[in-house]
C-alpha cells in the first residue's frame, strides 16, 4: 500500500493548473537537524514536499515550471556519491530522481546557484512559502537578485511573489482514495495499540511504559514514527494538555489519558483514550466520561457534508455545558452558561482539526469571514474533552484531578462521515471488558 507516482504526478500537474500564467514555483525539502554533536534527529520529509514528489531525502529543492520545453517537473538532489554512501546510504542522485520520481529534468543541488536563476529568468511570477524557513528566503532572493543584476544586459525577473501554500494547501485538504486508505491503515494501526495499552495497564505500571507499548504496536506494523510525542498521562497529569513527560507512575483508582497516533506511510493518527489505571471508572470518573462520550457523538452528529466547520464544535459546547450542569459543576442554565463561556475552564480547546500528512494539518478553517464547509474527502478529528484542575476549588474534591478526552480521526463522506479508528474500544462497557480479560 503506497501512493504512486502517478499520483504524485497528477498533484503537480493540478498545481500547476491552479498557477499563474508564465509563472515557476520552488519548494525546498526539509533539512536533517542535528539532535546532539554529531548526531541528527531520524529525518523526515517536508510535507508539501513529499506531497509533490513522493522523495525522501534531504537536501533537495523541487521546481515546477509549467510549460516549460524541456520539462516542468525539476529536481536538484545530492549527487551519487559511493564513498558518503557507505557511511550515510543511500542517495537516489539526478539519475535517480528521474527514473524513480519521474523528474523531466534533474541536477546536483550543488549547482543550483547556477542553475536555478536562469530557470526563474523570464518568469514573471514566482511562487513559494514565504516566511517559512528565513534561509531559504535569502535563497530565493540570492537568486532573484542575480537576474536583477543582468537587467541591462536584456535579463527579466520575476515582479510578483505569490504564496505558494495557498493553493498547495487547499489541494492536501481533500484525500484522494489512496490517501484515505493510508490513513485508515494509520488508523487501524493506532487503535490496535491502544488496546494493546489498555491491555497492559495495571497499577504500578509507569506512563513511559504504556508509551513502549504504544510504539511497539505502531512500529511492528510499519508505523514506525508517531505522528507527535505520545501523551501519556495518569491522575492530574491528564489535565495538562500536552503533557509529555510520560515518567509517572500509574496509580490505582486513577484515570490515564494516552493520547498517541502512529505515522503510516507518512499519514498521521490521531487518537485519545482515558482509562482507569485498575479496569473499572470510579462512579464519577464515569459520570465525567459520559458526559465527553455524548460531547463527541453530538459533535459528530453534525459531521455532515454542507454544514460548517464550527458545528461539531458548538455542539460539543453544548453537550458539555449541559453535562456539567447536571452534575453541579457548573450552576445556571445553558444559554447563559455558553454566552459566559463558563466551559472553557473544563473545556479549552476546540473540537478538532484537519488529519493528513501532519497532526495539525493543512487548511484553511475560514473562508473569508464564513466558517469552512465540510466536504467529501476531508479528514478531521474529534476529541472533546473534560479537564478539572486539581486546584480548583469551586467544585467539589471527588471531581478534581480528574481529565478525560475522548479522540477519533473521522472522514467526511458523501453522506456524512466515517469513523477511521473506531476499533479503540470508546465506551465504559468497552474498555472495562477488554480490561477484565487482560
Ligand atoms: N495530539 C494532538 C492533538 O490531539 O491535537
Ligand atoms: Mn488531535
Ligand atoms: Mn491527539
Amino acid at each position: 500500500m503506497t501512493i504512486g507516482k502517478q499520483e504524485f504526478s497528477r498533484r503537480r500537474k493540478a498545481l500547476m493548473e491552479m498557477m499563474e500564467p508564465n509563472s515557476i514555483a520552488i519548494l525546498p525539502s526539509g533539512r536533517e537537524r542535528t539532535r546532539s554533536r554529531d548526531t541528527d534527529y531520524f529525518f523526515r520529509q517536508d510535507s508539501d514536499f513529499y506531497y509533490l514528489t513522493g522523495f525522501t531525502e534531504p537536501d533537495a529543492v523541487l521546481v515546477l515550471i509549467p510549460e516549460r520545453e524541456h520539462g516542468e517537473f525539476v529536481l536538484f538532489c545530492r549527487d551519487r556519491d559511493p564513498e558518503k554512501e557507505i557511511w550515510d546510504g543511500y542517495r537516489a542522485g539526478p539519475e535517480g530522481a528521474i527514473v524513480k520520481y519521474g523528474a523531466d529534468d534533474a541536477f546536483p543541488i550543488d549547482d543550483i546557484d547556477e542553475i536555478l536563476s536562469g530557470l526563474i529568468e523570464g518568469r514573471q511570477r514566482l511562487y513559494y512559502a514565504m516566511g517559512r524557513d528565513a534561509d531559504f528566503d535569502k535563497h530565493v532572493m540570492d537568486w532573484v537578485n542575480r537576474i536583477r543584476a543582468k537587467v541591462r544586459s536584456g535579463a527579466t525577473p520575476p515582479g510578483e511573489f505569490l504564496d505558494l501554500d495557498h493553493i498547495l494547501h487547499d489541494m492536501r485538504l481533500y484525500k484522494s482514495a489512496a490517501e484515505i486508505r493510508l490513513m485508515e491503515e494509520a488508523g487501524r494501526i493506532s487503535a490496535e495499540a491502544h488496546i494493546r495499552a489498555m491491555r497492559a495497564c495495571k497499577p504500578g505500571v509507569y506512563e513511559y511504559q504504556l508509551e513502549a507499548e504504544i510504539r511497539h504496536e505502531c512500529a511492528m506494523q510499519g508505523a514506525r514514527e508517531q505522528a507527535y510525542n505520545p501523551i501519556v498521562g495518569g491522575g492530574k497529569n491528564a489535565c495538562i494538555l500536552h503533557y509529555v513527560e510520560n515518567t509517572d507512575k500509574l496509580k490505582n483508582g486513577d484515570l490515564v489519558l494516552i493520547d498517541a497516533g502512529g505515522e503510516y506511510q507518512g499519514y498521521a493518527a490521531d487518537i485519545t483514550r482515558t482509562f482507569p489505571v485498575n479496569g473499572v471508572f470510579s462512579k464519577e470518573q464515569a459520570d465525567i466520561y459520559r458526559v465527553v462520550l455524548r460531547a463527541q457523538a453530538a459533535a459528530m452528529e453534525k459531521i455532515v457534508p454542507g454544514n460548517h466547520w464550527n458545528e461539531p464544535h458548538d455542539a460539543s459546547v453544548a453537550a458539555i455545558t449541559q453535562g456539567l450542569i447536571d452534575l453541579g459543576l457548573l450552576q445556571g442554565d445553558l444559554g447563559d452558561n455558553i454566552e459566559r463561556e463558563t466551559f472553557k475552564t473544563f473545556y479549552m480547546h476546540r473540537i478538532g482539526h484537519w488529519l493528513g500528512l501532519d497532526v495539525h494539518d493543512v487548511g484553511d478553517y475560514k473562508v473569508g469571514d464564513e466558517w469552512r464547509v465540510l466536504e467529501p474527502g476531508m479528514v478531521m478529528t474529534v476529541e472533546p474533552g473534560i479537564y478539572i484542575s486539581p486546584d480548583n476549588e469551586h467544585v467539589a474534591k471527588k471531581w478534581r484531578g480528574i481529565g478525560i478526552r475522548i479522540e477519533d480521526d473521522v472522514l467526511i463522506t458523501k453522506d456524512g462521515y466515517r469513523v477511521l479508528t473506531d476499533n479503540a474500544p470508546r465506551t465504559i462497557e468497552e474498555i472495562e471488558a477488554l480490561m477484565a480479560q487482560a
